[in-house]
């Protein structure tokens, strides 16, 4: 049986994997390409539907990223989302213009006829826009589906020609009933059944490893994290004693979890794999002396696993791959696609220039958090593993603002380790998208039986999030706060403040640094 599939082409738009994700979300396989993926290669996919993405540049502008007009003659149905419903507008000969008023964010959208791809969607919804340019006036033969009060043209399509469009993203969390849209899409105006799930995903991911691993030596920088562990199990499964674990315990490690990851992967846990833990932390601390620039731990932090990595390979003799279990908004936020730089994660942007391995394998790069915990699912991982707290690779390094020492490393893991634990009691450890204490670089005047302290002040983070790019503060119970404040000042010396953190993301980011 052919399998069914979804192209996006993708021309600059920050969220062109997030509608890959939706669309696979539907249960219909969807994979992202170039905007200039050429019609043979369109032929050979055979896609059920296409869906062009935004784009940072106007239609007009010289340099911007185009498509020919054959594709609009395959005869394959064409959702176009903010750049690419001006771009399908501009290539039909209608008009796209700067706006009068640029649009950001959530925004009304009224609905004007009986679209298809707007079926069950109330007629007047909210909508997250985000544009400049706008769609003064649909081509010939389009017609308006869909318009707010600063944008004529906010949805248009040819039913015809199954060509379809709208200035908004449906993709994004903020655009209520997008998901509705894109299922009409991919439903309705494609034909899909939707047979597609996870697990042909895990299947196909383990054939491909064992193609392009062959008799080869394979070594996995497994952090314990759920991300990586995940990518673990599956080389596993692929190439078996092919594979070895290093683990690198950086000494920025959450309390007890060194000897938690051991538990699992190490030679007395359930998986058959070779397992090395190596005990790093002094070196760490050592290159971490007296750096407080967020970049640059990040960059020490990740350049220094790869090099215990390097060290760990030659014992082993040749390794001719390197195992990561690097996600996709890890790949989005180092600014590898076309977006602004947020932070270079360890695996990803913090790679140093000279890597002694043929290949890296990351086999979860187009998956976000939540299908990453659907693969580990499929996998046969344990839930407590699965729905392990994320934790980012260079751990409490990018949680104690300014400096790491020894010393703030022990704060953090004390206070943590309390917040998690009163979490948990709370029964709100599943529902939270992410939480843990962080150390501010702020240290504050204070009493404590009737002395003077000048001691650190902890911050809480609680987020809800699912995808990881927006999040939002959770509302926890103030009883609860107190409760954790009252237990970190009196168990955790060198503290003496403890503050809850309200950001959003944006325009904060989950981690502090
Ligand atoms: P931010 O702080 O960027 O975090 O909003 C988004 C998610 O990514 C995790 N994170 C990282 N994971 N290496 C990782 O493997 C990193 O360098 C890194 N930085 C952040 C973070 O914990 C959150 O889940």
């Amino acid at each position: 049986m052919e399998k069914e599939m979804i192209i996006v082409l993708d021309f600059g738009g920050q969220y062109n994997q997030l509608i890959a994700r939706r669309v696979r979300e539907c249960n219909v396989y969807c994979e992202v390409h170039p905007y200039n993926l050429s019609l043979e290669k369109i032929k050979e996919i055979n896609p059920k539907g296409i869906i062009f993405t935004g784009g940072p540049n106007s239609v007009y502008a010289e340099e911007s990223l185009r498509c020919g007009m054959e594709i609009f003659e395959m005869g394959i149905p064409i959702l176009g989302i903010c750049y690419g419903s001006q771009l399908i507008s501009y290539l039909f000969g209608g008009s796209v213009k700067t706006a009068p008023v640029s649009e950001y964010g959530k925004t009304e959208i009224i609905i004007d006829n009986k679209s298809v791809l707007f079926k069950n969607v109330s007629k007047k919804t909210i909508g997250w826009m985000s544009h400049t340019d706008y769609i003064e006036k649909p081509p010939e033969g389009f017609q308006i589906t869909a318009h707010t009060s600063e944008c004529p043209v906010a949805g248009m399509e040819n039913v015809e020609r199954k060509i379809y469009a709208v200035q908004f993203h449906p993709e994004v969390m903020h655009t209520l009933e997008g998901m509705k849209m894109l299922s009409n899409f991919v439903y309705d105006i494609c034909g899909c059944n939707g047979d597609w799930k996870m697990d042909s995903f895990v299947e196909t991911s383990i054939q491909e490893i064992r193609k392009k691993v062959g008799n080869g030596k394979v070594l996995c920088a497994l952090s314990g994290g759920v991300d990586s562990s995940v990518a673990a199990v599956m080389l596993a499964k692929a190439v078996g004693k092919q594979l070895t674990c290093v683990f690198v315990d950086h000494g920025l490690l959450r309390k007890n979890e060194g000897d938690e990851v051991e538990a699992v992967f190490g030679p007395n846990g359930p998986y058959d794999l070779n397992f090395i833990r190596v005990n790093a932390g002094e070196r760490y601390f050592k290159k971490l002396a007296g750096v407080e620039e967020p970049e640059k731990k990040r960059k020490i932090i990740g350049e220094e696993f790869i090099r215990v990595f390097e060290e760990e390979a030659k014992k082993i003799g040749t390794v001719d791959f390197l195992v990561q279990g690097t996600i996709y908004p890890d790949v989005i936020e180092s600014g590898l696609g076309k977006s602004a730089v947020i932070k270079s994660h360890h695996n990803v942007g913090g790679l140093p220039d000279y890597v002694d391995f043929k290949e890296i394998i990351e086999p979860l790069r187009l998956l976000f958090k939540d299908e990453v915990r659907l693969a580990g699912l499929e996998l046969g991982i344990p839930d407590y593993l699965v729905y392990r707290q994320p934790f980012p690779g260079p751990g409490l390094g990018i949680r104690i603002v300014g400096e790491v020492t020894p010393e703030k490393v022990a704060i953090v893991q004390e206070a943590d380790f309390i917040y998690r634990e009163e979490i948990a009691k709370a029964g709100l450890d599943k529902e939270l998208g992410q939480y843990f204490a962080g150390l501010t670089n702020m240290r504050s005047v204070g009493v404590m039986g009737d002395e003077r302290t000048y001691d650190y002040a902890v911050a809480l983070r609680a987020v809800n999030t699912s995808d990881f790019m927006t999040a939002e503060a959770a509302d926890l119970p103030f009883e609860l706060l107190q409760k954790v404040m009252n237990r970190i000042i009196n168990e955790v010396k060198g503290v003496n403040r403890v503050f809850y953190d309200l950001t959003s993301k944006p325009p904060g980011t989950i981690e502090f640094e």
